[in-house]
């Protein structure tokens, strides 16, 4: 497994590893490995399938189901589509409730901070990509936090936050009743340690409402400015997305967002899973 850094907070690339080949006891640890210290892996050239990706995502741990499937449907669905295309022929324009709920995903976010297990890591791969825009950005919370005062770190080491997906996917479509109410709002630890190495990260992003017994304008000024300080552009990262490329994500310390696209120009067709995270961020 060849590494090269992508960034001087986070991030590799990743080379002489085939995701969808035999997935070793060895490999599996060095790939936990790799999560757990460099937050973003981006592997090029793989030729990914639902069942490899799936595969995949069973080596890693527990696959998590989608959310949106489950909630509006109640159908358990582990591998959902990220982008516009529906068949060879046929895509979602702009303008599509399915492409304008996506646009969710243009909002900071740590994907599933509002469910009671949060997600480990996500597993995203490219099939399909625009000529021009829908790249992915992440930003690192543990270098985020690392660069706070350590007078700053003691304020909000031991605080907790309610994380809600209503709250922050409603600034851009209603939600789906059956959706909204299988997702009430979830109390989450604000600072996390990775159990590996220690480090520290804040864990906020667009789901995070309310710093629990604070009130409502101290807690939206403390996570807008730690989410403001966390997603400066020198800190950001954006992957431009080729055919054949995977990227495997940490949810516990990263923050992502998609930077948009032209739906109505562009076909993007993508697919992603989820690994769930060990248990509530208020054990750990
Ligand atoms: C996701 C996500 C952003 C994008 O797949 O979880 O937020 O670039 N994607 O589509
Ligand atoms: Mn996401």
């Amino acid at each position: 497994m060849e590494i090269e850094p992508l960034h001087d907070d986070f991030g590799a690339r990743v080379h002489g590893v085939d995701l969808t080949g035999p997935l070793s006891p060895d490999l599996v640890e060095a790939l936990h490995v790799a999560i757990d210290e460099h937050s973003v892996l981006l592997f090029p050239d793989q030729g990914m399938s639902d069942e490899a990706q799936l595969l995949l995502t069973e080596a890693l741990g527990e696959p998590e189901e989608s959310h949106t499937a489950y909630g509006r449907t109640g159908e358990v669905v582990y591998v959902g589509t990220i982008g516009n295309v529906i068949d060879a022929h046929t895509k979602h324009g702009n303008a599509d409730p399915h492409t304008i709920a996506l646009t969710g995903n243009n909002l900071w976010h740590s994907d599933s901070s509002f469910r009671r297990v949060p997600t480990y890591v996500s597993i995203l791969h490219a099939y399909e990509v625009p000529a021009e825009g829908g790249a992915t950005e992440f930003v690192s919370q543990r270098s985020a936090y690392a660069r706070l005062t350590p007078e700053k770190q003691i304020e909000i080491d031991a605080l907790h936050v309610l994380h809600d997906y209503v709250f922050s996917r409603t600034k851009v479509a209603p939600v789906d009743d059956n959706h909204a109410a299988s997702l009430p709002p979830i109390e989450q630890k604000l600072v996390r340690t990775n159990p590996r190495h220690g480090h520290r990260n804040y864990y906020v992003g667009s789901h995070a409402r309310s710093i629990i017994g604070w009130s409502g304008i101290d807690s939206r000024r403390l996570i807008d400015e730690l989410n403001e300080f966390a997603v400066r552009p020198e800190y950001r990262w954006a992957q431009q997305w080729r055919p054949g490329d995977t990227v495997i994500w940490d949810n516990r310390c990263i923050l992502h967002r998609g930077a948009g696209y032209d739906a109505d120009r562009y076909r993007r067709y993508m697919r992603q899973t989820r690994v769930r995270g060990s248990g509530p961020t208020l054990e750990e």
